[in-house]
């Protein structure tokens, strides 16, 4: 194929979903000129994702590093959510209404104390209530819960309409988007310069940015002891919808582990009722199953039998891009002018304020902010970066 070279930009972003976009938003409002590839920005994972800010409920054992990232990325999300909805005029559906996780048996309860010990042990602030209280605040809650935890600090952002004010800012920060497919990244004279793109034209960067969430791993060019350790895991979604009559019909969101897999419920202001996910190790099929479908009615329902009764308008499936601990890989490669932004598997949504920033510092000054710092793309052997380099 013939290349077509153009002038170049200081940063190209590879990625066009929220983190990619989270990127370029502020990389040009530090004053870089910036672009992204993308063949449809404002897709991605983000298009499936309930979008539950849930650095509290979703913690895990082994996960404390991360826990240190999500919550400092869920407190900016008020302002964060503040300075986008002005910057695009667009309004992200950010609702601060806390989450309710509950338990329907005595082994659901068990494991809810557990997390609920874990959680006071790191800090976090959750409050048990009984069944009954649990429903007091819920009342479409099934009459068979047995308890739960009110945290009320676990919010909500509805995904697409921030993938959606994400593109309008990068384009009234200037941002040039390239609506081509990134076929590999060009690497002259051991440094990463730009990419080659699906209609034929390469474009020349001082950085580059890989923020193609699962695809990540697949780009051409990228050597491979730099190539990121992601990998998809699919999560199966439905959407409902509360007709008017029907509402309030939650008023937060609502979770449990029913038989070992997690159920949630997150309701939208504007009548959305999401329910997910799977988490399935599938490769890259994004096949929405009866299976799938059945599992997540069937354990919603045991929370709130109600479901039955509403429209379903929506099945889909996307890709997680999860990475070897579960945590993102944010900072510069081994290979000079690349870096990660990718591997944010189940918090992408939640991580999106504190990706930007940091990675906008990194392209800007040279560095990643200290709360970054441990998810440098070193930490794993594959991906290992050289020492600090300046930026160009
Ligand atoms: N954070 C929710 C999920 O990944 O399903």
């Amino acid at each position: 194929m013939r290349i077509h070279r153009t002038s170049g930009s200081d940063v190209l972003v590879i990625g066009g979903g929220i983190i990619g976009l989270v990127t370029a938003w502020r990389a040009a409002q530090r004053g870089l000129s910036t672009a992204v590839v993308d063949p449809d920005p404002g897709g991605g994972a983000a298009r499936v994702a309930a979008g539950m800010l849930a650095a509290v409920t979703e913690l895990h054992y082994g996960e404390e590093m991360l826990l240190g990232l999500n919550v400092a990325s869920a407190k900016r999300y008020p302002r964060f959510a503040a300075e986008l909805e002005a910057a695009s005029g667009q309004d992200i559906g950010f609702r601060a209404c806390g989450t309710l996780a509950v338990a329907l048996d005595t082994d659901d309860r068990a494991h809810l104390r557990e997390l609920h010990e874990l959680q006071r042990r790191s800090g976090l602030k959750s409050d048990w209530l009984t069944g009954r209280e649990c429903r007091r605040l819920e009342p479409m809650l099934a009459p068979g819960v047995r308890g739960g935890l009110r945290v009320d600090g676990d919010h909500q952002v509805d995904p697409r309409r921030l993938a959606a004010a994400l593109l309008t800012a990068c384009e009234r920060a200037g941002v040039v988007f390239h609506r081509h497919r990134a076929e590999r990244l060009s690497v002259v004279r051991d440094r990463a310069a730009g990419a080659v793109l699906a209609d034929g034209s390469e474009r020349a960067a001082d950085q580059v940015v890989l923020a193609a969430g699962s695809l990540s791993a697949r780009l051409a060019g990228v050597p491979d002891h730099v190539l990121p350790p992601v990998r998809p895991v699919k999560g199966q979604v439905l959407r409902l919808t509360v007709p008017t009559a029907y509402a309030p019909f939650l008023s937060r969101t609502v979770r449990a582990v029913v038989r070992g897999s997690h159920v949630y419920l997150v309701p939208r202001e504007n009548g959305e009722l999401v329910i997910g996910a799977t988490s399935e190790e599938m490769g890259w099929d994004t096949t929405v199953t009866a299976g799938g479908v059945y599992e997540l009615l069937r354990d919603a329902h045991e929370l709130v039998p109600g479901i039955t009764e509403l429209p379903l308008t929506e099945t889909r499936a996307g890709l997680r891009p999860a990475s070897p601990d579960n945590a993102p890989l944010l900072g510069r490669t081994a290979l000079p002018g690349l870096h990660l932004a990718t591997g944010h598997h189940r918090n992408g949504v939640l991580l999106t304020p504190v990706t930007g920033d940091a990675m906008a510092q990194l392209l800007a000054d040279g560095e990643l902010p200290e709360v970054a710092r441990p998810f440098s793309p070193g930490r794993f052997p594959s991906a290992a970066p050289v020492s600090q380099e300046q930026p160009a």
